[in-house]
């Protein structure tokens, strides 16, 4: 990937943890919109409390989508750090592969969001198959920054956190 810059800009940082919140809320509301689907199925009327907290689902799902634009934009146009002094190749591939992984990830769960929800692919099993790849992927990123950061004492994290910067 590229490398042009020594730090994440803050607008990076910033939209990093709106998508990490926006994916830990639809992760945590998700019922309504399920209720919804598997009414429109059954050729009922939604109710209207579970059609708004749908709509919520579906503002939420499209400023993760923003925010995964406009740091695919940043990330063009800035480039992202090289990896921490001490990573080996096969680390820094791993890591590669895994962040490529993951705004993959989060643009296969909008696209099939957006196809069920406008009744032109009924893709809800893929996208809660593509949500379990994503929360354990994620996961797993996680727990490795916290790892480096902790334990291999690498200053990952503190890229994402600026307030874990020494000095
Ligand atoms: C990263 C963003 C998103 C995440 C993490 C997410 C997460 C989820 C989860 C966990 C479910 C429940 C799946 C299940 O039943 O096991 C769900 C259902 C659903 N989501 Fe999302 N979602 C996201 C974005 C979106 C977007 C942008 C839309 C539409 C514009 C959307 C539309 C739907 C629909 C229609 C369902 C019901 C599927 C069905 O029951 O057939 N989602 N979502
Ligand atoms: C839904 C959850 C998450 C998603 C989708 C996600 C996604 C990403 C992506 C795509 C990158 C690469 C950024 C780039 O170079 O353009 C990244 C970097 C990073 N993330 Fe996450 N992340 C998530 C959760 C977390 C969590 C929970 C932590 C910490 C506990 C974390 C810490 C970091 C750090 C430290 C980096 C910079 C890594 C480096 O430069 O080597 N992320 N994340």
């Amino acid at each position: 990937m590229t490398t042009l810059t020594t730090a994440y800009r803050p607008a990076q940082i910033w939209l990093h943890w709106i998508t990490v919140f926006g994916v830990i809320f639809q992760i945590a509301f998700h019922d309504a919109i399920v209720a919804v689907i598997d009414a429109r199925q059954a050729g009922q009327t939604p109710t209207d409390s579970d059609m708004t907290s749908a709509m919520v689902h579906v503002s939420v799902g499209s400023i993760i989508l923003l925010a995964v634009i406009a740091r695919l934009y940043l990330r063009w146009r800035y480039g992202a750090p090289g990896h921490a002094a001490g990573t080996s190749a096969a680390q820094a591939m791993v890591a590669n592969i895994m962040h490529k992984a993951l705004y993959g990830l989060l643009f296969a769960m909008v696209v099939t969001g957006m196809l069920t929800w406008n009744d032109i692919a009924p893709l809800g099993d893929v996208h809660s198959g593509l949500n379990m790849a994503l929360f354990f992927a994620a996961l797993a990123h996680g727990f490795a920054a916290i790892f480096n950061q902790f334990v291999r004492k690498d200053g990952t994290l503190a890229r994402m956190m600026p307030m874990l910067r020494k000095g």
